[in-house]
């Protein structure tokens, strides 16, 4: 969603935030604007639609001058995407500009106050409310102000304010909506995100709630509302130099499917020790792991479909019963949670407003929360009792792939460091285990290796109306995500049913030549699987089969098969997966579409 640069040293601004914005573009957004002071005003330019527009507007940035600015890219909330309606936004007197990443929620309220003491207002945003109210409660002081400003304010923020009168300093104050500080040697930044200004650079610190932070040509002050000054510690950030770049590719979500082995190799790999799963993240004893009465796993999106599958992993592994939520239903369920109850939140972004609120939901009702999360020093990292991070470095796509297929293997490693603390299984078969998910990247690599059959594939099927996916248990879970990822991507309709349900109503949607892909990788249920196959062709589908090497004999019964090594009936999803990725990628490709930032999507959704 709304992407946030601000900038203050000894360069030009605003080519450094037009910069820093395009890095941003990922987020998603309908409209770019920057504010730079140059010498005697704000200068401000904004436009709605592509920050190419903008870009081109001001020839880079080069037509700007001056060394401290604040730039945004806005995801309409409140007010439809227009040039008015763009970030920055300035006070009346054009004093003050400021950029807002959240939703103010009684900005309403705030709106009319002011309205009725004789401020006017010329955009529909929440955002205007705060630059009018910091003008408006000025007294000399802009911390007095701010902190005046922001107790009466409800809602998330992440601001970046500047002051024509004091132009020599960016305000900057988050709660709930993320917001990093950039150490460079040639000044200082703020951002929504590190892939903003990783080219500026890698030292970084991370506010908290309320504190308001003070940038200047020559350092950077922290404070919490009180006054004091607040002393945080600078964080290296050590992702791969071309992390945040396309390295070649012709999209990230291409890049970031190829880095796949990598990125699970770098997520299990210091975690197996001995034979054994250490989480020295973590703090969940032997008794806490016995104690708990039940297991909720609570995300949004692709992150729920890791969840589908980690209910069945848990169940199988721990012997506890898991349900898994979507965040957003969750939050207003009145959940039976208790102080026994462990809930798993799972978030990529770590700012997912629904995610957020349903964690802490769960801790109002007293749950111990853990959080597998992608985005160090994230919200929701912050908040929860634990956090296993996904060492996934910097998703860009909006589609989730690599981080999606870490968080497997995170739940893939709780369920067995669960199973191994409590005694549930014996050394024999830790080992095993572990011996298998250690082989999950090779054979990955091997499956991207094949990648051309997929495409070859996809070349067959692009112009399709509707695609099905079926499967059982696990193969279920990951049919939704292979339909998530070919619809979100390629705007093709598409579901994913559990393969015996489909007589109870789908099949009738079946027709001549209709496109079902059958994820069918477990033993035990292939037989059944295959059974719901034959009962679409007979209604004229074409199939895609998904299985493993060891059942070739899936090529008797679809018309089409892509076959992964083997593994652990388990740990499939893992592999089954990746030509569903594939897949949704070469359609959307061969279709023209813009894979990487797909219409109406963001990637960091920070608003219900
Ligand atoms: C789909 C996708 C989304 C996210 C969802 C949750 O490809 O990326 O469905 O999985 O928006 O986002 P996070 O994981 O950041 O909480």
């Amino acid at each position: 969603m709304c992407g946030i640069v601000g900038y203050i040293g000894n360069e030009q601004a605003a080519p450094v935030l037009i910069d820093g914005l395009s890095r941003l573009e990922y987020r998603g957004y309908d409209s770019a604007g920057v504010a730079v002071f140059n010498g005697q005003r704000l200068e401000v330019v904004k436009s709605k639609g592509k920050l190419a527009v903008l870009s081109d507007m001001i020839h880079g940035g080069a037509d700007i001058k001056g060394t401290v600015g604040i730039g945004h890219t806005r995801w309409a909330t409140h007010g439809a995407p227009s040039d008015t309606n763009a970030h920055p936004h300035l006070s009346t007197s054009e004093r003050f500009a400021v950029i807002h990443n959240g939703i103010i929620e009684n900005y309403m309220e705030l709106k009319n106050k002011l309205i009725s003491r004789g401020v006017s207002f010329v955009s529909d945003t929440d955002t205007e409310v705060i630059a009018q109210m910091v003008e408006y409660y000025y007294n000399g002081d802009i911390f007095d102000t701010m902190v005046k400003v922001l107790n009466r304010v409800e809602g998330s923020y992440a601001l970046g304010v500047i002051d024509r009168d004091n132009p020599d300093e960016i305000v900057a104050v988050r709660k709930d909506s993320p917001l990093i500080i950039g150490v460079a040697e040639n000044g200082y930044f703020i951002a929504s995100d590190v892939p903003a200004i990783l080219n500026r650079t890698r030292e970084v610190y991370y506010p908290d709630e309320k504190e308001i932070i003070f940038l200047h040509r020559d350092g950077v002050t922290i404070y919490n509302f009180d006054h004091e000054a607040v002393e945080k510690e600078l964080v290296h950030i050590d992702w791969d130099a071309d992390a945040a770049e396309k390295g070649g590719y012709e999209h990230f979500m291409i890049k970031e499917i190829m880095e796949q082995p990598k990125a699970i190799a770098d997520t299990i790999e210091s975690r197996i020790k001995d034979g054994r799963v250490r989480l020295d993240d973590i703090e969940l004893t032997a008794q806490q792991i016995s104690d708990i009465d039940k297991i909720y796993i609570v995300a949004c999106g692709s992150a729920y479909h890791v969840g589908m599958v980690g209910k069945y992993v848990l169940e199988r592994l721990v012997k506890k019963t898991v349900d898994v939520d979507l965040a957003s239903e969750f939050r207003y369920r009145s959940p039976l949670v208790t102080d026994k109850t462990l809930v798993i939140v799972i978030s990529q972004s770590g700012e997912t407003a629904d995610t957020r609120a349903a964690m802490a939901e769960a801790k109002k009702l007293g749950a111990r929360t853990l959080a597998v999360v992608n985005v160090l020093g994230s919200s929701i990292a912050k908040a929860a009792d634990d956090v296993i991070y996904t060492w996934a470095g910097p998703e860009i796509a909006v589609a989730t792939t690599k981080a999606y297929s870490c968080q497997l293997a995170v739940l893939y490693l709780l369920g067995i460091y669960m199973a191994q603390e409590t005694g549930l299984l014996s050394a024999e078969e830790e080992i095993e285990m572990l011996r298998e998910l250690l082989s999950l990247p090779g054979k990955i690599q091997s499956i991207l290796d094949k990648r051309d059959d997929i495409q070859y594939y996809a070349s067959l099927h692009y112009n399709e109306k509707n695609i099905f996916f079926i499967g059982r248990n696990l193969d279920y879970a990951v049919s939704l995500e292979g339909s998530l990822k070919l619809k979100e991507i390629s705007y093709i309709h598409s579901e994913a049913y559990a393969a015996g349900e489909l007589k109870h109503g789908t099949i009738s949607l079946i027709e001549d030549g209709t496109l079902v892909v059958a994820v069918a990788t477990q033993d035990r249920l292939f037989d059944k699987t295959m059974s719901n196959v034959v009962e679409v062709i007979s209604r004229g589908a074409t199939t895609l089969g998904v299985s493993k090497e060891t059942r070739s004999d899936i090529r008797n019964t679809c018309d089409f098969a892509f076959l992964v090594p083997e593994t652990d009936d388990l740990f499939m999803p893992s592999l089954s997966v990746i030509p569903l990725q594939l897949f949704g990628y070469y359609v959307a490709s061969m279709k023209g579409c813009d894979i990487d930032k797909p219409r109406n999507l963001a990637k960091s959704v920070t608003v219900e």
